[in-house]
């Protein structure tokens, strides 16, 4: 599952998850985002309609970050104008940065089982005190051997309950018709570090 992999899945179009527009739920939560100076990433963003639809409300502190290089050139290609300094073509898990929001949304079914924990972690420190981390996560398995991986709501909470504290962990009542049931929208606060 490295750079490889999912340029190949970008280069012959195997990109199932992609919407091909800001998805409802996570539509609905940057409407009601009020602070446009907000730092945000976007980690494993693929074609990243989140991050044109941020910037182009104004926030234009938005970070943009994948590891497949054809994700990026797709994306610096429809999007244009978007700042370069803010596109970012790197591992999540080397990245360094500080942020006051980071948005999830089919990236963490995708990496292996095993990184998760490390995820959990990763975004602690990725994010500024009191920073917070939200998207979606689905909440069945999908019973193969690739990505998309599922999971489970207490196993979630598993990874991410010693470094935040959850403000929202419940079924999303807004998915997208394929996704009907079948994802939560979390919104977890960073814990004061101890
Ligand atoms: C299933 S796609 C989701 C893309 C996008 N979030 C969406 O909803 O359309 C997973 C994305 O994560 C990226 N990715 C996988 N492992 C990564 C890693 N370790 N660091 C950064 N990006 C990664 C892939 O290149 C791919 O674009």
């Amino acid at each position: 599952m490295n750079k490889l992999y999912w340029d190949n899945r970008y280069r012959e179009g195997e990109t199932g998850w992609d919407v091909g527009s800001v998805s409802e739920p996570l539509k609905e939560y940057i409407d009601q985002l009020e602070d446009r100076g907000m730092k945000i990433l976007l980690p494993g963003a693929g074609n990243a309609y989140e991050a044109e639809y941020l910037f182009l409300k104004g926030f234009r502190k938005v970070h943009v970050l994948d590891i497949s290089t054809v994700a990026i050139e797709g994306f610096i290609n429809r999007f244009p104008d978007f700042p370069r300094s803010q596109i970012i073509n790197e591992d999540f898990f080397r990245h360094d940065g500080k942020y006051d929001l980071i948005i999830e949304q089919t990236f963490f079914c995708a990496i292996e089982r095993r990184l998760r924990a490390e995820y959990a972690e990763k975004a602690f420190n990725l994010l500024n005190d009191n920073g917070t981390i939200a998207g979606l996560l689905f909440n069945h398995e999908f019973g193969k051997d690739e990505p998309p991986y599922g999971g489970t709501k207490e196993e979630y909470e598993k990874y991410f309950s010693p470094f935040f504290v959850t403000e929202i962990f419940e079924n999303a009542y807004n998915s997208i018709k394929p996704r009907v049931g079948r994802e939560l929208f979390f919104k977890f606060r960073k814990k004061r570090p101890k």
